[in-house]
């Protein structure tokens, strides 16, 4: 091969070069022209094999053409390769542009269940009288939640409360709230002045009204000299504070074992405020609780002295009351826990 053929080759060589450079869609792509032309087997590599064959003056000259036209091809290579680089940068930042200006995921905030916020405000109205928050056992011996109420084996009473029977000696789901008075009558002195908020268990079936497992509150007041009058003192400002200042009161007498005598607390009818409607089963008036001067059985199960002391007793069921006071009709509501039930207690 002769000067002219050989240059003419590297020039066709190098234009090949610069066309495939250019045409080199990402960094492969382009190392495969790199090596294609410039690699160890590479078409200009090739050609330049040829150079021994050339007299010794035009070897320097075909060199010098070489290495043009390599630098050449080289210098494109690297504007492709930093052309492909900036490319690759720009779309891989549009694939992972944040919109800061977006608005955020709202993040749901839980409240307060209506069952605990009613036992909170029944707490802070009876807290203000100076009655200290004490809990008892949900799994409660016969003898405490029965036997010491005044309430014995076989006594026709216990029809009141349909237990629930845990599988260990004499022990049940306790029925009431009532038993937490025995305890702390025997771990306190007088004064006493007790609120025992607590869930409790019935074999019930279940309806509007009815559960097998609700709150209760208890309260229980014991010192020198505590009336009846002091109960129904105390239970007005309690109404008065849950079911508006205005709302009438009023005693009824009752029965339970363990007080005597026992009452039940009726207020005005929340929802005809006395007028009589289906609610109130036209009386104008709702019970929402029982209570009643504690028997002087139960004291001296408690260890005091009933000569020397009397004591008030009154329990409330939470349901009731929170049905009450948000005007819900159907107690099932609150153990359901639907959200859309419950967002609307916020
Ligand atoms: N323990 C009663 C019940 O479950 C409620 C009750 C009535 C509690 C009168 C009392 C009370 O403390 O004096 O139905």
């Amino acid at each position: 091969m002769d000067l002219e053929t050989m240059t003419a080759q590297l020039e066709r060589l190098r234009a090949d070069a610069l066309v495939a450079v250019e045409g080199a869609a990402d960094a492969a792509a382009l190392e495969q022209v790199h090596v294609s032309f410039l690699g160890r087997k590479g078409a200009i590599t090739e050609i330049l094999r040829g150079i021994a064959g050339l007299d010794a003056a035009d070897r320097p000259r075909i060199g010098a053409v070489a290495n043009d036209v390599r630098g050449a091809v080289e210098a494109a290579a690297v504007v492709r390769d930093e052309a492909l680089r900036a490319a690759e940068l720009e779309s891989r930042l549009a694939a992972e542009t944040v919109d800061v200006t977006t608005p955020g995921r709202r993040v749901a905030r839980g409240s307060r269940h209506p069952i605990a916020e009613t036992v909170a405000a029944i707490d802070e109205v009876f807290g203000r009288f100076g009655f200290v928050v004490h809990e008892g056992p949900e799994i409660e011996d016969d003898v405490t939640n029965f036997q010491m109420l005044n309430i014995p084996a076989d006594h026709p009473a216990r029809d009141l409360w349909a237990t629930l029977y845990v599988d260990i000696d004499d022990h049940l789901l306790r029925t009431h709230t009532s038993p937490g008075q025995i305890r702390v009558m025997r771990e306190t002195r007088p004064p006493i002045r007790a609120l025992l908020p607590g869930r409790c268990f019935r074999y019930e079936a279940v309806d509007a009204s009815h559960a097998f497992e609700f709150f209760q509150v208890e309260g229980l007041m014991v010192d020198e000299g505590t009336s009846l009058a002091d109960l129904r003192g105390l239970l007005d400002e309690f109404a008065h504070a849950l079911f508006g200042a205005a709302r009438a009161t009023r005693f009824r007498p009752g029965y339970y074992p363990f007080t005597e005598p026992s009452v039940a607390f009726d207020v005005e009818c929340v929802v005809c405020d006395g007028g009589g409607c289906p609610a109130c089963g036209r009386t104008g008036w709702m019970t929402i609780l029982g209570a009643g001067m504690v028997h002087p059985v139960v004291l001296r199960y408690g260890g005091i002295d009933p000569e020397r002391y009397q004591g008030f007793a009154f329990g409330m069921g939470v349901e009731r009351i929170a049905m009450l006071r948000h005007g819900v009709h159907d107690l099932r509501l609150f153990m359901e826990n639907d959200l859309r039930f419950l967002e609307q207690f916020r």
